[in-house]
C-alpha cells in the first residue's frame, strides 16, 4: 500500500520564493512529502504544467444584501466558480445586521457558508460600533474571525471616525486586523446631489460623484487614525495613485499599513462607463474605475511590495438588478464579478508588467494567507500544508467571455480579455474539485477556516 493517497508528478512547483521540479505526495488532504520519483497508484501527471498554491481571495461578497437586492452568487455558485478559476479559499464579508450583533452576522453568514465547495473564512464588517459590538471582538477572535471591516461610506454600513478609532483600538488589543473601505462620504453626497439636480443620472456619473481625490483623502484619514491608535491597518480595493501613494508614504514612515488592489483597477478604466446604453452599469462599483494612467503605477506598487495583495471584491449583480438604477445611478447596486477570473488574469498579465510568477503567487495567495492568519496551512506548497493546489497551463490561451465562466451573473467585466495561460486543475485539501473548466468535486465540502493572528507585512 502506498503511503500517499495521490501523487502529482512531473510538474514545476512555483511558490512565492522558489521554482523547481518536484513530485508532491498527498495524504489525508495534506502535502505529506515533496521529492523526486514519488510512487503511488493514483498519479496526476503535471508534465508541462506549473503547480502553484491555490489562490486565496481576501475580499468577496457572496449572497450579500446591497441596495434592496442580494449579490447573485451564493456560496455554492461562487465557490464553484472560484475553484474552476484556481481559487481554493476566500474570505467573505459578513455584515453586522441593523439592530444585530457581530455574532448574528457570523451566524447568518455561516448558514450561507454551509453551501461552500471550497474553504472559506469570514471577516465581520462592524456597522454599529457600540459597547456591545466592541465587547464581542475578543470572542470573535477566539472563534477564528481575526479581521474586521470598517466602511467609511454607504448609509447602511458606514461608521464615523470615532467609532473607527474604537474598532482600531479594540482590535489592536486583541490581535485582530482592521480592513477599511476608503472614500469620503460627505464629498460623495455633495457631488451626488449636484449631479442629480443637473439631471445627470446615467451610470457614468457614479464615477464622477466619487473621484480619486476623495479616495485619497479617506485613505489618508484612515492611516492617520491607525497611527493615532498605534494599530495596523489593511486598506481594501485601492483603485488609484491617490490612495496608494498614501500607503507608500505611511510604509516609508514605518507604519504597519497594508493595501489590496483588484484586477479591475489594472485592466479596466473609466472609459468603460461610456459603453452604449445602460452598459456602463456593469462597472458601477466603489471605488469606481479610474483613468488608465493608474495602471502602470499600481503594477509597480505591487512589484515593489507597497501593495501586498490582489483580491476581487467579487459582488456580482445581474443586469436586471443593476436596472434598479435605470433612472438614478445612486440606485444601481454597487459591485461586479471577478472570483473566477482573478488568477488567470494575474498569472497572465503580471509577468507582462514585470511581476515574476513567484510574485504573482505571493500577491494572490501567500501574502493573503500571512496577513489573514492562515499561513502556512494555506498559501504555500510545503510539507504539512493543506494540499490546495492549482495546475496551471501557461500555454493555454483563453479569451474570457461570459460563456466560458461559471459565475452566476449575465456578464463579465473582463469580456474579450485574452489570457495566455489558464488553470486546468484545482485541488482543495487533496480532492480534485475542478478540471478543465468544470467543477467536479462534491457539493458543500468547504470548511470554515478558523484563522489565527495576522502577520504584518
Ligand atoms: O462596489 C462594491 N465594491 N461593492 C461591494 C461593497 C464594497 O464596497 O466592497
Ligand atoms: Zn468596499
Ligand atoms: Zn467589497
Ligand atoms: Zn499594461
Amino acid at each position: 500500500m502506498s503511503k500517499f493517497d495521490k501523487v502529482i508528478k512531473n510538474g514545476t512547483i512555483v511558490t512565492a520564493s522558489d521554482t523547481y521540479k518536484g513530485d508532491l505526495g498527498i495524504k489525508d488532504g495534506i502535502i505529506a512529502e515533496i521529492g523526486q520519483n514519488l510512487e503511488c497508484d493514483t498519479v496526476i501527471d503535471a508534465a508541462g504544467k506549473l503547480i502553484i498554491p491555490g489562490g486565496i481571495d481576501a475580499h468577496t461578497h457572496l449572497d450579500m444584501p446591497f441596495g434592496g437586492t442580494f449579490s447573485s452568487d451564493d456560496f455554492e455558485s461562487g465557490s464553484k466558480a472560484a475553484a474552476i478559476g484556481g481559487t481554493t479559499s476566500f474570505i467573505d464579508y459578513s455584515i453586522q445586521p441593523a439592530g444585530g450583533t457581530l455574532a448574528d452576522a457570523v451566524k447568518i453568514w455561516k448558514e450561507k457558508g454551509a453551501k461552500s465547495c471550497v474553504d472559506y473564512g469570514l471577516h465581520v464588517a462592524i456597522t454599529k460600533a457600540d459597547e456591545n459590538a466592541l465587547a464581542e471582538i475578543p470572542t470573535m477572535v477566539k472563534e477564528g474571525i481575526t479581521s474586521f471591516k470598517v466602511f467609511m461610506v454607504y448609509d447602511a454600513m458606514r461608521v464615523n471616525d470615532a467609532a473607527f478609532m474604537n474598532i482600531l483600538e479594540k482590535s489592536k488589543e486583541h490581535g485582530a486586523l482592521v480592513g477599511v473601505h476608503c472614500e469620503n462620504y460627505h464629498v460623495i453626497n455633495h457631488r451626488t446631489k449636484q449631479l442629480l439636480e443637473a439631471g445627470k443620472t446615467e451610470p457614468k456619473y457614479h464615477a464622477v460623484s466619487r473621484p480619486a481625490t476623495c479616495e485619497g483623502e479617506a485613505a489618508n484619514r484612515a492611516i492617520t487614525l491607525a497611527k493615532l491608535t498605534n494599530a495596523p491597518l489593511y486598506i481594501v480595493h485601492n483603485s488609484c495613485e491617490e490612495s496608494i501613494s498614501r500607503v507608500k508614504e505611511a510604509r516609508e514612515a514605518g507604519l504597519p499599513i497594508m493595501g489590496e488592489t483588484c484586477p479591475q483597477y489594472v485592466m479596466l478604466s473609466e472609459d468603460n462607463y461610456d459603453e452604449p446604453g445602460f452598459n456602463g452599469a456593469k462597472y458601477v462599483m466603489s471605488p469606481p474605475l479610474r483613468s488608465k494612467k493608474n495602471w502602470d503605477y499600481i503594477w509597480q506598487q505591487l512589484k515593489d511590495g507597497v501593495i501586498q495583495t490582489v483580491a476581487t471584491d467579487h459582488c456580482p449583480f445581474f443586469m436586471k438588478q443593476k436596472e434598479l438604477g435605470k433612472d438614478d445611478f445612486t440606485k444601481i447596486p454597487n459591485g461586479g464579478p471577478g472570483i473566477e477570473t482573478r488568477m488567470a488574469i494575474m498569472l497572465s498579465e503580471g509577468p507582462k508588467h514585470g511581476l515574476s510568477l513567484n510574485k504573482v503567487v505571493e500577491v494572490t495567495s501567500t501574502n493573503v494567507a500571512k496577513i489573514f492568519g492562515m499561513y502556512p496551512k494555506k498559501g504555500t506548497i510545503a510539507v504539512g500544508s493543506d494540499a490546495d493546489l492549482v495546475l496551471y497551463d501557461a500555454n493555454k490561451e483563453v479569451t474570457i467571455t461570459k460563456d466560458v465562466l461559471h459565475e452566476n451573473v449575465d456578464y463579465t467585466a473582463f469580456e474579450g480579455v485574452k489570457v495566455s495561460g489558464y488553470p486546468v486543475m484545482t485541488l482543495s485539501r487533496g480532492d480534485v474539485v475542478a478540471k478543465d473548466g468544470e467543477y467536479i468535486g462534491e457539493s458543500n465540502r468547504g470548511q470554515f477556516i478558523k484563522r489565527g493572528k495576522s502577520i504584518v507585512l
